[in-house]
């Protein structure tokens, strides 16, 4: 099962050396797997307000050589405890059942999330048992851009089956995009004026090389 979860990630875009908060991680489904992705030199932050879950999961991650996940008990309430920008991918996956569209806790999880991510982190969402086009609507008011969604099988209560996981970008990361792209257009841009000035200057060149010719002819001819 672990490949089964790395493929889904790699697809949703953990990178080698990322900082992971796995929000929800229960006995790790996701955490392994983005554990084995990220590397020595990144790290898993696994969250769970289960303690048994989490004593589960370090006994895998123990099993199979895996020394960068950080478990992070917590009583429910929301506190991550990290430092802000610190998180490059945050990983939400079957969690959002627990926090209501109506419950007072999401806008408060949502804040704290964008505070602990990164200017250009990824926040992934697998949302079960909610209705996904108004959670899609909350997140997007609490600082982060849908960018796309990924569908395949994914692991789900120790199986397999199709479902679909929905992408974010912080807002700024999604700004700096937009600049770098129009910042690339008004290159484009001066290297066609660079072009047509090169084009005129060749034409007038010629145009110079063809009277000098002309006037060489006629002085050679009156000669
Ligand atoms: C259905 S499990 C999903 C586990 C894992 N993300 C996966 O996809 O396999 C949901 C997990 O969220 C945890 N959870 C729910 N509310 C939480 C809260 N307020 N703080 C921390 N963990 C919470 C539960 O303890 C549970 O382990």
């Amino acid at each position: 099962m672990d490949g089964k979860g790395e493929a889904v990630l790699r697809e949703v875009g953990i990178r080698k050396r990322d900082v992971v908060l796995d929000f929800g991680c229960g006995s790790g489904n996701y955490a392994i797997p983005a554990a084995k992705i990220v590397g020595e030199r990144g790290v898993v932050y696994a969250l769970d307000k289960n303690r048994w879950k989490l004593d589960n999961l370090m006994r895998k991650a123990g099993s199979r050589g895996l020394r960068n996940i950080v478990r992070i008990d917590t009583s429910g309430e929301i506190d991550t405890g990290l430092d802000d920008r610190s998180i490059d991918v945050i990983l939400l996956y079957d969690v959002f059942w627990y926090f209501p569209l109506s419950d007072r806790r999401l806008p408060i999880l949502l804040d704290e999330l964008y505070r602990v991510s990164k200017p250009d982190a990824l926040l992934s969402v697998y949302p079960k048992h909610i209705e996904s086009e108004r959670l899609r609507d909350k997140i997007e008011g609490h600082g982060f851009t849908f960018t796309n969604v990924f569908s395949g099988n994914l692991l789900h209560d120790n199986r397999l089956e199709k479902g679909e996981i929905l992408n974010f970008k912080t807002k700024s990361a999604c700004a700096e995009t937009e600049q770098i792209r129009s910042h690339n257009v008004a290159l484009e841009i001066e290297v066609k004026a660079y072009r047509n000035e090169l084009v005129e200057d060749a034409k007038f060149i010629e145009d110079l090389r063809e009277e000098l010719e002309a006037q060489t002819k006629s002085q050679l001819d009156f000669l």
